[in-house]
């Protein structure tokens, strides 16, 4: 059926394709954490030098936990949203001292640190763990929006909870972690926002919104 084609189809193409990206290396939660925090706001091809310097100068929990935070926000300088920044480190300070600097993989521990909402959460659990959440962020509800030919607006809370169901009632049994990567990486490299490339999209007889002619057209956003 649609579901189980999409799964099947996503992973194979993933593991052919996808880019090797240095938080691809190793599942390090600490790691993971850092480049998902970076990634939020901020391009592939910008983070990738601000990520290696970061764990290079801050390589553990501990190490960030007890840096000055003028030293943090120094190694932030030119990825800008700095309070992204500050909670991370703030975060980290609190899993330094109440976990003993392992990053919680439970979703109550790891949701109630500073700074991290269901996306960053879901993605921790997912790819460092491997533990079925869903991590949608806007290329996930895009990929999702045009496949399913969803046209709630994505804008709306109750939109982005009936995809966090469907992303993940679509994760394959032991695969979260690549899963849900390769959901981000079909958004970011054939599924864009704008001109998709559907032709070289690994699920396009599938696509709801391709045999629509709507791809385009979602997702559906208005106004806030
Ligand atoms: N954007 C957000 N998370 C990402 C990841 N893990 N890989 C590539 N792009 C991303």
């Amino acid at each position: 059926e649609q579901k189980q084609y999409f799964s099947e189809q996503l992973l194979i193409w993933y593991g052919r394709h996808k880019r090797d990206l240095p938080w691809r290396q190793n599942k390090n939660p600490y790691y993971i954490w850092i480049s998902e925090v970076m990634l939020q706001q901020t391009r592939v091809d910008t983070v990738i030098p601000y990520f290696h310097r970061f764990i290079e100068q801050f390589p553990t929990v501990k190490a960030l936990a007890e840096a000055p935070e003028e030293q943090v926000l120094k190694a932030w300088e030119g990825l800008g949203y700095y309070s992204r920044a500050r909670n991370l480190q703030s975060a980290v300070r609190e899993v330094h001292e109440r976990y003993g600097g392992q990053v919680p993989n439970e979703k109550a521990e790891i949701s109630s640190l500073k700074g991290v909402g269901p996306y960053t959460s879901g993605a921790i659990l997912s790819i460092a763990y491997n533990k079925p959440e869903p991590a949608v962020d806007g290329n996930v509800m895009r990929v999702l929006s045009r496949y399913f030919l969803i046209e709630e607006d994505i804008m709306k809370p109750s939109t982005r909870v009936r995809m966090e169901a469907l992303a993940k009632d679509l994760i394959p049994e032991g695969t979260a972690g690549d899963f849900n990567q390769a959901l981000m990486e079909l958004g970011a490299m054939v599924c864009t926002p704008r001109s998709p490339h559907c032709l070289t999209c690994p699920v396009m007889v599938q696509c709801a919104a391709r045999e629509e002619g709507m791809e385009e057209a979602l997702p559906i956003k208005k106004k806030a």
